[in-house]
Formats: C-alpha cells, structure tokens, sequence
C-alpha cells in the first residue's frame, strides 16, 4: 500500500497532519473529506474570530488544528489517541494551544459553535446530542459531518429527537453536513449507563455509551471467561484493551493475590471497567485503571500474565498494527515465563504473529470452537 498524503491544503493553508502512533509508511490518513468539506463550509461563514469553538470526535486533530488558529477550541473525545493525535499535531503545525477533554467531561460554558464528526456508535451520539442539547444555550450552531452512506433517516431522527430542528447539506466527496441547533421542545432524558448480566456468572457489568460491546457480552470474551487461569503465584495481571473490563473483574475473582492493571484507550471503557471493579471486587485497590496507548511507558518484565482480546478496527479502518503492537509490547512488559493469553477470530491468524514474536514452541492453542481460538505465548 502507498503512504498516505500527510499534507492538507485548503485555502491556502497548509496543515502537516499525522495519525498517532506515528509510523513509516502508514497507509492510512489522518484526517477525511468530511473534515474537509466542514472547514470549507465553516470558513464560508466569515465567522468573528475569538469564539468558543467545541469539537467532538476530531480524529487526529485536524478540525482542532485548523480552527484553532482564530478560535479558542476545546476538543472533546472518548479516544486517547485521538487526544495524542491532536495535541502532536498541534505541535508539529505550532499551532495556538487547545483544550482536550474526554467525552465524559461536562461541556464548557460559554460555547458559540459546536463542530461533532459524527460517531459509529449511535449510542454515543445519542448520549452527546442529549449532553449538547443540556448544557449550550439553545441559539448555538452545531454542525456535524459524516460519509453521506451513513446518515440515514434514524440518525436524522435522533438529532431532530435529542437537539432541535435539523437540515442537512448536498453530498461533496461523498460526505454531508448535518446543521442543527439545541432546541427541541423537550428534553429527551438519555441514560450514561447500561447494565446487564453476565450468564453463568456472579456479576453484572454497567457500560458507559462508548464502551466496546456495551449493549451485550463481546462472543470472544464469552469464551475467554471459561478459559482465564487460577494460579497463586501471579503477582501482576494486565488486562489490555480492558474495554468494560470483564476479563479484570473475572482474574480478580480467580486470582486474589493478584495486582490488575486495566488498560484501554477508550475512557468511557476505562471509567465502565472501574464500576464494574468496584461493584464486584472488596479489595478494589488492588486495581490501576490506565488511559493509554497499549503498553506505551510500561516497565519491562513487570507483569506474569497479559490477558488480551484485541480490536480489530481503528475508527473505520480495519487494521492489525494494534493488535501487533499489543503482542509487541506484552512480550517487553511480560518477565521471564511470564504469559500472554490472547483470543481471537480464527481467520484473524494471530498464532501466526504470535509464532513470529514468541518462537512455535513458545505458542499453543488452549482452547477454541468454531468462530474463536484462545492462544497462550510464553515468554
Ligand atoms: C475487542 S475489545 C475487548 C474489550 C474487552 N476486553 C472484552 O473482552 O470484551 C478491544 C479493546 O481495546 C481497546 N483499544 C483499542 N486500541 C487500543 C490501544 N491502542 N491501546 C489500548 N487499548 C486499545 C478498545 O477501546 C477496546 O475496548
């Protein structure tokens, strides 16, 4: 695959802008039509500069650097790579400083333009129009953007629901802008938590909107649960890519002398995962909770077993080079014998990736049926 374009030139303007983690040769780009088509339209407006201008969703940081030139941005997001992404960007391009806060965060006073990128999850959505239609007053000018295939009527009906009255714009490179404002008649009450429980198990687990399979137990979690180890002598478990934290609940029940480190990029997965710990675990201390890029910082050998049910996507690419750098960083992270346990689809071929890091005599299979194999590395 060619390396993707890095350079956004718009105007006259030009942004270097780049994905994180930075990596040589990345196919993919870090910012789409859709940011485009919202700064061309935005800068049409002949807007006063100095505005409170909210960003949700930004991906790396493209809107963010570009409107923060003439505005004071603050960009919200659930992902810490995509706070990363823009803070690095913002750097490279020396851009005015932005204010980054995680979407469960209340939305700052003051507001004059709110621009969203408009999410995969309609939970999420739905529970930022609801956030949006509370806390901005209700003249304040939201403008949103998506690939023209994926705003169907129902998402136009969740913004006419839970913001106001909602038009939307002609497709450019296949994208459209949605123009609405914060002023329904009513107020349509959105819950931040769902709760269910989980079969055959003691506990049940409450998910925040952007948490990874927060309406119902992930399959492959399902099977890992059956498969997690007892073993008194673990001192330290990392579950990595926590998402509401179901394999750290379990390890803690099954091994109780052990420390847990929950890691995810997601906060809302994060902050899911701590509920979950709390409300089922006494000594809840025995938990970190950290917002972060894989193992990024990690102390080398300072963990006896990765537990790991790795995402396959990116916002909309699918993509392997996080579950890589997953297995690459646990077997840094993990000491001598220390062991990696990873599920996965079985067409994802993550025996083969795992055989190129730990050696074949290092990796078997320890369980698996027709959809998931669950593997082990030692290291
Ligand atoms: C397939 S889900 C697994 C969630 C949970 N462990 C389960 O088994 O249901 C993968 C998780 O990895 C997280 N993730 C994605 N990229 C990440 C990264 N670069 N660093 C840390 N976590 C990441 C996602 O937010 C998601 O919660």
């Amino acid at each position: 695959m060619s390396e993707a374009n890095t350079h956004l030139s718009i105007l006259q303007r030009d942004l270097s802008l780049f994905r994180f983690p930075k990596r040589s040769n990345e196919p993919l780009q870090a910012w789409d039509a859709g940011d485009e088509y919202l700064i061309n339209h935005v800068e049409g407006l002949n807007l006063a500069d100095g505005l409170n201008v909210l960003i949700l969703n930004d991906n790396f940081g493209a809107l963010s650097c570009w409107f923060s030139e003439k505005h004071n941005v603050t960009m919200m997001s659930d992902s810490y790579i995509a706070h990363q992404g823009a803070l690095r960007n913002i750097e490279v391009n020396k851009n005015p400083p932005i204010q980054c806060i995680d979407a469960l965060n209340d939305i700052p006073k003051n507001i004059d333009l709110v621009l969203l990128q408009i999410p995969k999850n309609n939970r999420l959505l739905t529970w930022q129009l609801y956030q949006l239609r509370t806390q901005l007053t209700k003249s304040c000018p939201v403008i949103a953007v998506n690939k023209a295939k994926d705003i169907h009527s129902s998402t136009l009906k969740l913004f006419e629901k839970y913001l106001g009255i909602t038009t939307t714009s002609l497709a450019k490179k296949k994208h459209r802008l949605v123009f609405s404002q914060p002023n329904s008649q009513q107020i349509q009450l959105v819950e931040s938590i769902t709760e269910w429980p989980v079969d055959d198990e003691t506990f049940s687990l409450k998910n925040y909107p952007n948490t990874y399979s927060g309406e119902s137990l992930d399959l492959g979690a399902r099977l890992m649960l059956k498969h997690l180890p007892s073993d008194p002598t673990l001192k330290h478990i990392i579950d990595l890519g926590c998402g509401n934290g179901v394999l750290s609940v379990k390890a803690a029940q099954l091994n109780p002398q052990a420390k847990i480190t929950c890691v995810d990029e997601s906060y809302m997965a994060l902050a899911s995962a701590k509920l979950n710990v709390e409300s089922t675990i006494e000594q809840s201390d025995r938990f970190q909770f950290i917002a972060n890029n894989c193992l990024d910082g990690f102390r080398s050998e300072s963990a006896d077993l990765i537990v790991c049910n790795p995402p396959f996507h990116q916002n909309n690419a699918i993509t392997d080079h996080i579950a890589w750098q997953m297995f690459c960083d646990a077997k840094q992270v993990l000491g001598s014998n220390g062991k990696l346990i990873v599920i996965g689809n079985r067409h994802l071929g993550y025996d083969d990736k795992l055989v190129r890091l730990f050696t074949r005599s290092q990796v078997k299979q320890i369980a698996g049926n027709n959809k998931f194999v669950i593997l082990q590395a030692t290291k």
